[in-house]
């Protein structure tokens, strides 16, 4: 019975974490594609699939966006930097802050900087 406390209380804690939390924010609304490690393999990804989520660890690729750019994706979704409509723009459902927090959660994969 303590272990099911404990557990509802952590369970509880992450719920009310996930309007601000960056990282709560990409394993809620990124990570079925783009993978809980950033390496663009999330459970909802299929061989229908026309194109491959990003993988947020290669650093070559990921070095060649700007905070900018990244930021435009995830705001307005792929079409919107000429690239694939299964990337879904965000603007209606993340704050301008959780999506400042997502471009730091994809340099933190990456371990990189953007090029300016
Ligand atoms: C339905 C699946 C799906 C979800 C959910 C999703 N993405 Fe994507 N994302 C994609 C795909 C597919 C691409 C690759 C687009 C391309 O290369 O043409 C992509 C590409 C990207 C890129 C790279 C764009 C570039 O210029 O290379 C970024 C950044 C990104 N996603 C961030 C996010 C973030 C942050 C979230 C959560 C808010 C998210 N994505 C949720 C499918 C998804």
């Amino acid at each position: 019975m303590k272990t099911l406390v404990a557990i509802l209380i952590s369970v509880f804690a992450i719920m009310n974490a996930s309007a601000s939390e960056p990282e709560v924010v990409f394993k809620f609304y990124c990570a079925q594609c783009h993978g809980e490690k950033g390496d663009g393999s999330g459970p909802n990804v299929t061989a229908d699939f026309a194109t491959d989520p990003r993988d947020f660890t290669k650093k070559a690729e990921m070095e060649k966006l700007s905070d900018a750019d990244i930021k435009n994706v995830i705001l307005d979704g792929g079409p919107a930097m000429s690239k694939s409509a299964l990337m879904p723009p965000w603007s209606k459902t993340l704050t301008e802050d959780e999506v400042n927090g997502l471009v730091k959660v994809l340099r933190g994969f990456c371990q990189c900087e953007g090029a300016s």
